[in-house]
């Protein structure tokens, strides 16, 4: 990675990112956002380092002042944009690997897949009548561009079958999707149609997540308040259970 943790000239204080180093005395720059992207980062790594390299004279010369700064900065900027741009590769989501999970929402109920309609529905099973019960292969994904959020990928265990959420009439739906290689899935390119297999799996408490869709956001995958009804996507505040219990297999 080019511009890995030791090169960056920054301390993170509260959210705060202070630029110090060697800077020429008494010019100090504070940036009071952090930085949203690598490039922005890349940027002002680019602008920092000009200015203490001091290839700028005016930098150093005794009548510099604001304007000469922010040419400076703003040069620098615009000079290496491109270059970054073409050097780095395309975002993606690169698989780290699988577990298989057990997973029911917030009833207790489980999922079922109902083979002829290629639903899942949830389903309140019986003690000791879980055979129908499907267990899902949680493959885990790390987005290049890095966050908080955990991408997954979704697959009912032992099959080909993986969630997927795409717009059926107006509206992001849930679906199975068979998928014959599973290589495609590996990685997935940040803007590529795969993306609809991938969900946000955002921790609500221990063992307790919801799995907001990657290509929608807001669009979480949820169950009806009735039972035997197919598992959904919806947005936050619908009537639905958006939470689940999932609980990893050894
Ligand atoms: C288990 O579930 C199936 C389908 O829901 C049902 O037909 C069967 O009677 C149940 N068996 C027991 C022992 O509850
Ligand atoms: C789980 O998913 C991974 C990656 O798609 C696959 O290689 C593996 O065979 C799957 N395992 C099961 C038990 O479905
Ligand atoms: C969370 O899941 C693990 C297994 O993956 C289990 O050992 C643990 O008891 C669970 N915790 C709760 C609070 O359900």
């Amino acid at each position: 990675h080019p511009f890995s943790e030791p090169a960056c000239p920054h301390r993170v204080a509260g959210g705060l990112v202070i630029w110090s180093k060697k800077m020429p005395q008494g010019l100090g720059l504070e940036i009071s956002h952090q930085p949203h992207s690598m490039r922005h980062v890349a940027n002002l790594i680019i602008a920092i380092e000009r200015l203490k390299a001091g290839t700028s004279e005016d930098v150093l010369s005794t009548d510099f002042r604001d304007e000469n700064l922010l040419s400076v900065v703003l040069e620098s900027i615009v000079e290496e944009k491109n270059i970054f741009e073409r050097r780095s590769a395309p975002p993606q989501f690169s698989y780290t690997g699988q577990g298989v999970c057990s997973v029911s929402d917030s009833k207790k109920r489980s999922l079922v897949l109902v083979e002829n309609s290629m639903e899942l529905h949830a389903v309140l099973l019986q003690g000791g009548n879980d055979s129908r019960k499907v267990f899902l292969n949680m493959s885990t994904y790390v987005l290049t561009s890095s966050s908080d959020a955990k991408p997954v990928a979704l697959g009912i265990k032992d099959t080909n079958l993986y969630l997927s959420c795409h717009k059926k009439g107006d509206k992001p739906t849930l679906h199975l999707e068979a998928v014959e290689d599973k290589r495609t899935l590996s990685p997935i390119g940040a803007e590529s149609e795969m993306k609809r297999f991938l969900f946000y799996k955002q921790d609500t408490g221990l063992n307790v997540s919801t799995l907001m869709s990657a290509s929608f956001p807001n669009w979480y995958i949820s169950t009806s308040t009735q039972d035997n009804e197919p598992v959904d996507m919806c947005q936050e505040g619908a009537a639905r259970y958006r939470t689940f219990t999932i609980q990893r297999q050894i």
